[in-house]
């Protein structure tokens, strides 16, 4: 499947804008499709009380307001995240706002968080087969807690999403002070797992911060961090002049802001690692290192959504060949021997 859609279907996709191919594909995808579901029971997770089929998840910004859902739902993911979801509805930022470092296997955009808004988002999400995580994004706390209060109800796992470097407010919440405050009323209203999605520290004090931002989660029992978001960098092709690095390019990033956090919080806290994972060994360092699940976003322009089958072969391979029976073994072993 992987090379059918690198041999017909990307080099057309690959002609046009990125955000206009992704809106295609958007909107031929809306139904379900029968793909054979893979069993295998070493891959599966109990995580936080939600039984997983693999630790594959669809990372948020994929599908922002719920229109693959049913899609998304037959493919062989353990989870799959919706969203960023706002409160109210989002433009987002000026086109262009997406574009591909080819030969990179990475994306540079600008997005800027565009949402169709809670209310109208709220009324496409169902009954998924496959768990529902949210990401939700605010620019107050207000905004956050009433998009948590409404859709927890219809999620298994809430993301907080407090790393966007592509909108004015979106990284507001990531000083460690304006998380404990918003942290502080979430867990007046928590009712699901939650996790916190982070940027990588690329200096000291960034670091220090991203390590308070656990401590606060520890501390208030929030379930686990999703590291990494894309990683700002200059791009004059866009609109905004700067971007969101994602894909084959941040993957070092990812893992060491995963080692770091599991060594900081002692495996206490749980990892869900996002960025640059294309192969099952790059799901299997990702979780040697510390996490508990991987997601992807990028490795999916770049492969078609046969990569997902293969990354899950791959690493049930790989945990078979050095002898792990089941993902929880693996989770930490390079840092615990
Ligand atoms: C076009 C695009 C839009 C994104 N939108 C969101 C978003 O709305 N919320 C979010 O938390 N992350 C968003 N992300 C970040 C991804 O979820 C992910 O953290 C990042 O792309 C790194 O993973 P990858 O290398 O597998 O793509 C977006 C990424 C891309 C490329």
């Amino acid at each position: 499947m992987v090379s059918i859609y690198k041999s017909l279907i990307r080099p057309i996709l690959f002609k046009m804008d990125p955000e206009k191919s992704h809106n295609l594909i958007k909107n031929i995808l809306r139904i379900s499709l029968p793909i054979k579901k893979i069993s295998e029971p070493m891959l599966n997770l109990d995580f936080c009380g939600i039984k997983l089929n693999n630790p594959l998840g669809l990372a948020a910004g994929f599908d922002k307001n719920a229109d693959m859902l049913l899609f998304l739902s037959s493919l062989n993911l353990g989870y799959i995240t919706i969203g960023s979801v706002l409160l109210n509805s989002s433009k987002g930022n000026p086109k262009p706002r997406i574009i591909r470092y080819d030969r990179k296997l990475s994306l540079v955009n600008s997005m800027g968080l565009p949402s169709e808004g809670l209310a109208k988002v709220y009324k496409k999400l169902r009954n998924s087969k496959i768990p529902l995580f949210i990401s939700i994004a605010g620019n107050s706390v207000k905004e956050y807690v009433k998009c948590y209060s409404i859709l927890s109800n219809v999620a298994k796992a809430i993301e907080l999403n407090i790393s966007c470097p592509n909108t004015e407010n979106g990284r507001l919440f990531q000083d460690a002070d304006n998380f404990k405050k918003l942290i502080n009323e979430i867990v007046k209203i928590k009712s699901k797992p939650t996790f916190v999605k982070v940027s990588p520290p690329l200096n000291n004090k960034q670091r220090e911060n991203l390590m308070e931002i656990i401590n606060v989660c520890m501390d208030k029992k929030i379930e686990g961090i999703t590291a990494i978001n894309t990683i700002q960098i200059k791009e004059k092709s866009l609109a905004t002049g700067f971007g969101g690095l994602s894909g084959k390019l941040i993957y070092k990033y990812m893992l060491k802001t995963v080692r770091d956090i599991y060594e900081y919080s002692e495996g206490k806290i749980i990892i869900n690692a996002c960025g640059g994972i294309f192969e099952g060994k790059d799901a299997f360092e990702a979780i040697i290192n510390g996490a508990t699940t991987v997601q992807i976003y990028t490795a999916l322009i770049y492969e078609g959504f046969g990569v997902i089958d293969k990354i899950i072969k791959e690493l049930k391979n790989i945990l078979k060949a050095k002898k792990f029976s089941s993902i929880k073994e693996a989770i930490g072993y390079a840092i615990k021997n």
